[in-house]
């Protein structure tokens, strides 16, 4: 009787639990946090130090006795603890900052296409040992489709490539189920490890990851600019030892992330070259929308669509469509009973 009366007034919340980045939402209010997926946790007393963009900003300047930790390593909670933990922190601040929040709050939350049921379970009991009392999982690329407003629920075929910070995943959707995918590891950290890598082998210069991926965002391409763009790129040389910094230009970056961009590229080529005809054409007519942080790479759009010969578009704010996806389902109940997973763990789950 009290579980059914708690559950009705409390919220639903919005989870994207991604590789680099975490974002909630609740009813009502749309996204209400937003933090890197890092957690800082002191080894001698196994305490969590800081989450997040705190914790972002110790990254190589934590003496031993402070370990970094990502929950998710390419889409998959590679640290069941630490996840918790990170989630706790999420939904306990979530109930501070919202006082007229009751109950435990029911969650939605997108998980990748190719988990297991263990990795799925995982998910969550996460979940729930935080403070959800009831968990919803949904394919992550399937809310990041309702994000960017595809006409999923028709017999018709739409195609969306979802890069994010661990993994890409290429699926096609026909009345609201996904008909053809491949993931594949090659995302937003796979391009800041090859500039890491070129950095060294073309200026034997060691340079660090936010390094990279700063330069990623500000110059990185996958298809000629119309105007050069330079900027300067700071390490140690591997040679002397001392700091140094030289200047880097978009074709050098183009260069360091091209065997990268064309796997994503053979990645598409062949989602498509599975897929049954008829959806084919539908694609062509739609063209191809890329949602998640790695689509506003400048030129990707472009260098797919030279490549596939199909028009390709850019999804409005790509780095939010799986929560504004994940924030439609919450208000949905229909759509959300069509999209369901089944529970790894329906016994457990509090009704
Ligand atoms: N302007 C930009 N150009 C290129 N890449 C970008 C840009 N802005 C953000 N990114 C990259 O997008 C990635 C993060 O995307 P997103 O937030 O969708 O990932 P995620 O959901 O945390 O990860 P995943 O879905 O793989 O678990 C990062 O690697 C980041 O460097
Ligand atoms: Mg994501």
């Amino acid at each position: 009787m009290f579980k059914k009366f708690f559950s009705k007034l409390s919220k639903r919340v919005g989870i994207d639990l991604g590789t680099s980045k975490t974002i909630l939402s609740v009813q009502e209010k749309g996204i209400v946090m937003k933090e890197p997926s890092i957690v800082a946790i002191n080894n001698k007393t196994d305490q969590i130090l800081a989450v997040g963009e705190e914790a972002q900003k110790m990254i190589g300047k934590n003496p031993k006795f402070i370990t970094l930790a990502y929950p998710l390593v390419n889409g998959i909670i590679s640290d069941f603890e630490v996840t918790e933990k990170f989630l706790k922190y999420f939904i306990d601040k979530l109930f501070m900052e919202n006082l007229n929040l009751a109950g435990r709050p029911s969650v939605v939350i997108g998980i990748p296409l190719d988990v297991t049921e263990v990795e799925k379970k995982a998910v969550e009991d996460a979940s729930l040992s935080a403070g959800a009392g009831k968990v919803y999982l949904v394919e992550e690329i399937i809310a990041a489709a309702i994000g960017a407003r595809l006409p999923i629920q028709d017999a018709s075929g739409s195609m969306i490539v979802n890069l994010g910070g661990g993994k890409t995943e290429i699926a096609v959707i026909s009345l609201n189920g996904v008909v053809n995918w491949r993931s594949v590891n090659v995302a937003g950290k796979e391009l800041d490890n090859d500039i890491v890598q070129y950095a060294r082998s073309h200026f034997n210069l060691l340079i660090g990851h936010r390094v990279a991926e700063n330069i990623k965002i500000k110059i990185g391409s996958a298809f000629e600019l119309k105007e050069e763009l330079k900027m300067e790129m700071r390490g140690r040389d591997l040679i002397s030892g001392l700091p140094r910094e030289i200047i880097v230009t978009d074709y050098q970056i183009r260069d360091a992330i091209s065997k990268s961009v064309a796997t994503l590229v053979d990645y598409i080529k062949a989602t498509l070259e599975t897929t049954p005809p008829e959806l084919v054409a539908d694609i062509y007519e739609r063209g191809i929308v890329l949602t998640g942080g790695g689509a506003q790479l400048k030129g990707l759009d472009q260098a797919i669509a030279k490549a596939a010969e199909i028009p390709v578009r850019v999804a409005d704010d790509p780095a939010t469509s799986t929560i504004r996806g994940l924030t439609t389902l919450l208000d949905d109940d229909q759509l959300l009973k069509e999209i369901l997973l089944p529970s790894a763990n329906e016994e457990k789950m509090v009704r």
